[in-house]
């Protein structure tokens, strides 16, 4: 995620190296899907605007993430058509089948199912989740589903500003409530929102994702919005709204349901970049803005004392009724990781006259490893690990579902099929991180579920159609949309299904 100024990322644009792709993978890994439990679960994730299409069909009005796009926002990428999943869930399902997923992640457009965000229900949006739910459970797949992903109805956002508003927090529980009524029956996993943290701060602070407000001098392209304030604000209703949605599920669902409802945080991997005391509270600082945010309203019923401390009366104030709302309102967390960054301190920057997030965050960030948010991440599967315990430490060992992990590939790498579909580094990144999730699993971390990110090539939030994190390749050129599956995609399989040969056993494993 693009949470850094655009004049460091110059520093740390390198050529791509160019990939030696070699025709033969070796298949061997040190450990298998039975060394997780039987209960543990492994997929794979979409979300609704990213893969549906059909954007103005059967009903559906715009989200504020159609409108931030049609603005020119992604280039001139859209999700008008995407991977026109509406249209192709059960090819998409039986792709999923192919490669044995055993659960797949997406998310439901609040704008298909309530076209003006409350109200009537549309009946064909209704139809197609309906569909898409039993088109997986039939074939034996779970469905894990976000409620919010990036995605608000823009009706909401025209009406009293969306998130900025606490009338969002009243119908979100009611949009919450719609889903647990006509899908709970068949879904069981919940997720509020996805990525409360980066949604705030890249739409009310930097202004780079929707709804795309900021105020200068922080953000890009500022016309509207107040970087000072907003993104505190925007999460606040979040974490009411989340709130809010999961105390009706145990009220009024959980009993006959038996599901679970959590929320998803965007984390990096953390290391100081000096030895310095202070960068080493630095690195502490930006774990309490970006993972305490989120999480520790959650599980201590507050905001880190940190940022009160240094946000002041800008951060709103939980009321002793909103407090005992948020404390405890999650079955489990989501966790989003891709990556690690070295951090220093620039605690200089508190003392501006104007303030934003990352002026009160007070940290430079610099991506680990010699990449770029626009060249392929570094394989640091340490970093994953580091948040897992991290979360073990201070957030007492929560249930936790490994959201969104994944390796993206340039535009250079993927243009054509040949080119995209030996994704070896992106076989090496998934393998390395389930290999560190099953370390932190073994060193206590109460993580029950691995989403690699993504199923398919889709229309990805920043730089739209160029990058790609998908198992499957999608022909963009091809009216039809064919999708081809990369290594990584017989990789996850062979490795779901048993066959990958693994070091222990590897004189028992004659599959490959
Ligand atoms: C910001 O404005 C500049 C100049 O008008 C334009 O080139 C750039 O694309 C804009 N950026 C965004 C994110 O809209
Ligand atoms: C943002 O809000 C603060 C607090 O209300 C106010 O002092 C400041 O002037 C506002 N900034 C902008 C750019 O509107
Ligand atoms: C440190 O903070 C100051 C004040 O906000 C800012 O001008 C400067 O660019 C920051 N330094 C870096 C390297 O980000
Ligand atoms: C980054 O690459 C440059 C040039 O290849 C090299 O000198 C430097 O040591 C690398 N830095 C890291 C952190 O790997």
């Amino acid at each position: 995620m693009e949470l850094f100024k655009k004049k460091y990322w110059t520093l740390m644009l390198l050529p791509l190296v160019v990939l030696a792709f070699t025709s033969v993978l070796s298949l061997v890994e040190a450990y298998s899907r039975t060394d997780f439990p039987p209960d543990f679960v492994f997929g794979s994730g979409t979300s609704a605007y990213q893969v549906e299409g059909a954007a103005d069909e059967d009903g559906r009005t715009p989200s504020i993430w159609d409108v931030f796009a049609h603005a020119g926002h992604s280039g001139q990428a859209t999700g008008d058509v995407a991977c026109d999943q509406y249209h192709k869930y059960k090819e998409d399902v039986k792709l999923m089948k192919d490669i044995g997923l055993e659960a797949y992640r997406f998310s439901i457009s609040w704008s298909r199912l309530l076209p003006s965000g409350r109200g009537p229900v549309n009946p064909k949006g209704l139809q197609y989740y309906n569909n898409l739910i039993d088109e997986l459970i039939t074939h034996g797949i779970e469905p894990h589903v976000t409620l919010h992903h990036f995605d608000l109805p823009q009706a909401l956002q025209d009406e009293y500003g969306g998130w900025l508003s606490q009338e969002s927090v009243r119908d979100f529980t009611d949009y919450a409530d719609t889903c647990f009524k006509e899908f709970g029956d068949r879904v069981t996993q919940w997720t509020t929102i996805t990525e409360a943290n980066v949604f705030s701060l890249g739409g009310y602070d930097q202004g780079i994702t929707p709804p795309g407000r900021c105020s200068p001098p922080f953000g890009l392209n500022c016309t509207k919005g107040n970087s000072s304030i907003e993104p505190y604000i925007a999460v606040h209703n979040l974490l009411l709204a989340h709130a809010s949605a999961t105390n009706l599920y145990k009220k009024q669902y959980k009993d006959k349901q038996n599901g679970a409802v959590g929320i998803s945080v965007y984390t990096y991997g953390t290391v100081p970049l000096t030895n310095s005391v202070e960068d080493k509270q630095a690195a502490a600082r930006l774990n309490d803005f970006l993972i305490g945010w989120i999480m520790h309203p959650l599980v201590f019923g507050d905001y880190p004392e940190t940022m009160k401390t240094i946000v002041g009366s800008r951060l709103p104030a939980f009321t002793a009724d909103e407090s005992e709302q948020v404390k405890g309102a999650f079955d489990f967390f989501g966790v989003i990781n891709y990556m690690a960054i070295y951090v220093k301190d620039n605690s200089s920057s508190q003392t501006q006259n104007l303030h934003d997030f990352t002026t009160d965050m007070a940290v430079i960030m610099i991506l680990y490893g010699n990449t770029s948010f626009t060249s392929e991440y570094a394989n640091t599967p340490w970093s994953l690990q580091q948040v897992l315990l991290y979360i073990k430490e201070t957030y007492d060992n929560p249930p936790i579902y490994i959201a969104e992990n994944g390796l993206h590939k340039t535009p250079q790498i993927h243009k054509t099929p040949q080119t995209s579909l030996e994704d070896t580094t992106r076989v090496q990144y998934l393998s390395s991180h389930i290999e560190a999730v099953l370390q932190s699993l073994r060193k206590g971390s109460n993580v029950k579920g691995y989403f690699q990110w993504s199923l398919l090539d889709l229309f990805e939030l920043f730089r739209g159609y160029e990058m790609t994190y998908g198992l499957y390749y999608v022909d963009y050129k091809d009216p039809y949309l064919t999708r081809y599956p990369k290594l990584s995609a017989h990789w996850y399989s062979s490795f779901l299904m048993g066959t990958l040969h693994h070091q222990s056993h590897a004189s028992s494993s004659s599959a490959l």
